[in-house]
């Protein structure tokens, strides 16, 4: 996967004489209408200090993520003066993130170079609006074969800022290009087409960005994993012409004080298995390798970082297909590790595949085991397409796992797994079943499951982001429609905490 990412800097320029194609000012709702942010002073005199009057008289309110776009009319260098909104009260990071992400979107076919005249210079604050921008200015042209009828992707980002040289500053720049560039990374994997990346290839590619960013890669392939017993990985990858892998990632840098291991569900895609899914719940089944995707993504962006913490991911990959040879509901795997478990229904496969991960995760002794995963429906009604739920064996650390997404701008939620979930999982021939009878709280019964093979003095978390994963309506702030990256910036904020002495 190449991903081709736009410039950005920050420069101590004056923002008037600018050589860009657009100019981007804040604006926030006023008592006497829409009132301008801090950065916008030296174009508002450039406009005769009537830049706020014409925006309110193009309607503009202030509201988050409006854009009001304005000629410049030569007033200052750049032809167009978006001013984007930043809602009431004082601009979280969150705010300056979907505010850079939505008046890039606008800006994309209109303008290739843009510069932001926003803000109070403080490093989060650029570094969000930074972040934004180049999540905004995502899009996925692989398979556009007209490249005229496609609007041309913004090349190129100003931050315009006294502090330009602060070393907080750069390295805000630094982080925020790191985490785009992961979060695009698993977007691009996501979007691409399940023919197009199965198994061999998905490891192929990981294993290229894996070792761009100076990381041990491993790859098993599938004499590998039954001379090793990947049962799970097995069983549900035999469906599939397309043979399964597993890929992991090791980070050791000195000096760590911590160790953090990430399994992530890498179903290239999934019919169900003899367990078919109708039509409609197959669409956007290729998003179901995008714990995998994210995972793997995160480490890089771990790495290029310089994060002085350990950490492991590992991507179990196989394609969930019927066919002759697929496993059939009521057939008996062999998880790795030695467990048994019966296959009640083939298309609860991302637990068997996670289970194999996580059991050989855990024999690297890491601290904590984290493992993102696409893996209910359940999970998508409970908190619909914009929160992952968050389920673990230890309340303390959900709760940090829920407020470190919350910093990272995505949205967690957690759930409970309530005694007695497990025993809904008694099989009657084998260790436990990979259903539960009963669909009520699919979400915690599948935690259950994965629970299991979590062994014993590890804190684990379980992320489930079968919602947010993939986005099937419209774009909002700097989410595109399609692979969404969701977990990335979660599993690196993680692991800055770990760095900072909170895990
Ligand atoms: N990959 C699906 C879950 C999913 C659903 C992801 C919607 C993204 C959007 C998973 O493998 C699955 O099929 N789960 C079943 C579990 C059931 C058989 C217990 C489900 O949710 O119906
Ligand atoms: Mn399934
Ligand atoms: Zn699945």
């Amino acid at each position: 996967m190449s991903v081709t990412s736009p410039s950005i800097s920050a420069r101590k320029t004056a923002a008037p004489s600018a050589k860009v194609d657009a100019l981007v000012v804040g604006v926030s709702p006023g008592e006497k209408g829409v009132t301008l942010a801090p950065g916008a002073e030296d174009i508002d005199k450039a406009f005769g200090g009537k830049l706020a009057e014409t925006l309110r008289a193009l309607g503009a309110k202030g509201k988050a993520e409006e854009v009001t776009l304005v000629p410049s009319g030569g007033a200052v260098s750049a032809t167009i003066v978006a001013a984007v909104g930043l809602g009431g009260g004082e601009p979280t990071t969150e705010t300056l993130r979907r505010a850079g992400g939505a008046v890039v979107r606008r800006l994309t076919g209109r303008a290739e170079s843009v510069a932001f005249a926003l803000g109070d210079g403080e490093a989060a604050h650029l570094g969000a609006l930074a972040e934004g921008a180049l999540l905004g200015g995502y899009s996925f042209d692989r398979y556009r074969t007209q490249a005229d009828k496609q609007p041309k992707a913004i090349s190129s980002f100003t931050l315009v800022t006294g502090n330009a040289r602060d070393k907080n500053v750069k390295a805000a720049l630094a982080r925020a290009e790191a985490v785009a560039r992961a979060v695009n990374l698993t977007r691009d994997w996501v979007n691409t087409a399940p023919s197009d990346l199965y198994p061999a290839v998905f490891a192929e590619e990981a294993k290229a960005e894996g070792k761009r960013a100076g990381l041990k890669v491993e790859v098993l392939d599938k004499k590998a994993l039954l001379a090793g017993g990947y049962g799970g990985i097995i069983g549900v990858g035999q469906g599939s012409e397309r043979e399964p892998r597993l890929v992991r990632y090791s980070y050791r840098p000195s000096k760590a004080k911590r160790h953090l291991a990430f399994v992530g569900k890498g179903i290239t895609f999934d019919t169900g298995g003899i367990s078919l899914k109708p039509n409609e719940g197959m669409l956007t089944m290729k998003c179901d390798m995008a714990g995998a995707a994210a995972v793997l993504a995160a480490v890089t962006a771990i790495a290029e970082l310089e994060l002085p913490v350990a950490v492991d991911a590992w991507a179990p990959l196989a394609e969930n297909m019927p066919s002759g040879s697929a496993q059939r509901p009521s057939d008996v795997l062999n998880i790795y590790g030695g467990k048994t478990v019966e296959v009640l229904n083939t298309d609860a496969e991302g637990r068997l595949v996670l289970a194999d991960g996580m059991v050989r995760a855990a024999e690297e002794k890491p601290d904590i085991l984290i493992d993102v995963a696409t893996l209910t429906g359940a999970c998508v009604v409970a908190l619909g397409n914009r929160v992952f739920g968050i389920m673990g064996n230890d309340e303390e650390f959900s709760n940090k796992v829920r407020e470190t997404a919350e910093r990272a701008g995505e949205t967690g939620w957690t759930l409970p797994i309530p005694e007695g979930t497990r025993e809904r999982l008694d099989s009657k021939v084998a260790d436990l079943a990979n259903v539960a009878s009963g669909r009520y709280g699919g979400a915690l019964v599948a935690a259950a499951f994965l629970q299991d093979f979590v062994a014993d003095g590890i804190r684990w978390a379980h992320l489930d982001i079968a919602g947010p994963a993939y986005n099937d309506s419209s774009p909002w702030g700097y989410t595109p429609v399609g692979g969404t990256g969701s977990s990335v910036r979660t599993l690196v904020g993680l692991a800055e905490a770990a760095v900072a002495g909170e895990l």
